[in-house]
């Protein structure tokens, strides 16, 4: 038998290595592929992010972008007043630091998720707190936050889900306790905080049905035209596209994104998912049917978000989550229904939509 020549040895390995080298840098990346276009991201829990959990590696390989689900609203960060935990928030900023991902801050004011302390009198707390004692305590949460995370978070949600459907603002009623006891100053000052204490951070305001309720989005083009001429520091304002294979369609995405962007400021889609149901219905079975058309709407929409994004109007795109089985859509708005609205299905496999997605990226 003839021994193979060192040399023709050698350089069978060296092309066996090559071989494996485009292998793994062909494996297809949503995080490359949009990186022209926008960062696209993904909410996550800390604990995706321990070593050796498989979401941590999925999520660098995929995302350019991190969010936390929870773990940076008010009642996880200042849960009582004056003790600040920064653990769970610093893990995020930290593993996106490692893997060059940028982050969104999620959220500083919103009526929702904020410790009952905020609004009560220090003294009495079964009665409420003045309007100077929420202001300050505004203003100092804002600052140590804000101020804790300088320079490592490129967009912060500073106000969220301010108005109503009618496209008023959210009053205690609906509510909003901020409203209730500041008054519609409680936004101005946000803002003006924010940009004192990072003012590289681009400041958002943040919503839900832009895309879906005409006078929701004439409302908040109403709030960003008063904002921006009392000259405060609102630098985008967040879609946050919580859709339905079902609706909305594409045109009032298109047509959202092209008014808010009229006014002067970018535009993010901040929390995207999209359920299989129409609104409340009855559970039923995922089928490969459901997931195709899921796979097509996800097709669509992201086409949009790349034309816009080329265009400089589209600034980041972040999905509510990583795989169906974690969504917080299988709760919601029908507690315990199980759900399907991501791009990863609950063994971490990609979905159809995920490659829907990635063709909607396109050749740059
Ligand atoms: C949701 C989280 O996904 C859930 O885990 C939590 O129980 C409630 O909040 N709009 C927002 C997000 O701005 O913060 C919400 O996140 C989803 C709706």
């Amino acid at each position: 038998m003839r021994a193979f020549h060192p040399r023709a040895l050698c350089l069978a390995v060296l092309a066996l290595a090559a071989l494996a080298l485009e292998a793994q840098s062909s494996t297809p990346s949503l995080r490359q592929a949009f990186a022209p276009y926008f960062a696209l991201g993904a909410a996550v829990q800390p604990v995706f992010l321990d070593s050796g959990n498989p979401r941590a590696e999925l999520l660098a390989e995929q995302f350019g972008a991190l969010v936390a689900e929870n773990c940076m609203k008010p009642e996880t960060l200042e849960a009582a007043e004056g003790v600040f935990r920064f653990k769970d928030a610093d893990k995020i900023v930290a593993f996106a630091a490692r893997n060059g991902m940028s982050v969104r801050g999620h959220t500083l004011v919103w009526h929702q998720q904020t410790p009952l302390w905020f609004f009560s009198d220090p003294d009495k707390p079964t009665q409420a707190a003045s309007r100077d004692t929420l202001l300050a305590r505004e203003k100092l949460y804002i600052q140590t936050v804000v101020g804790h995370f300088r320079g490592r978070i490129r967009a912060w949600d500073v106000v969220n889900e301010a108005l109503n459907e009618d496209g008023s603002l959210r009053g205690p009623a609906e509510g909003s306790t901020w409203m209730g006891i500041a008054g519609p100053d409680y936004i101005d000052k946000a803002f003006v905080w924010a940009h004192e204490v990072d003012p590289d951070a681009l400041l958002v305001i943040n919503d839900y049905n832009l895309e879906s309720s005409p006078a929701k989005l004439d409302g908040m083009c109403g709030l960003v035209k008063g904002l921006l001429a009392r000259g405060i520091p609102v630098g985008a304002v967040g879609l946050q596209m919580h859709v339905s294979v079902y609706s909305p369609d594409v045109e009032s995405v298109r047509r959202a994104i092209g008014r808010l962007s009229a006014l002067g400021l970018k535009v993010q889609v901040t929390e995207m998912d999209m359920s299989i149901y129409r609104g409340s219905e009855a559970a039923r079975p995922v089928t490969d049917e459901i997931l195709a058309d899921q796979a097509s709407r996800y097709g669509e929409l992201f086409t949009l978000f790349r034309e816009e994004g080329r265009a400089g109007r589209l600034d980041m795109v972040m999905l509510w989550g990583l795989s169906d089985d974690q969504s917080w859509r299988n709760d919601f708005p029908v507690a315990g229904r199980a759900d399907a609205p991501l791009l990863f299905d609950s063994n971490l496999r990609p979905k159809p939509a995920f490659q829907a997605v990635l063709d909607a990226a396109g050749t740059p």
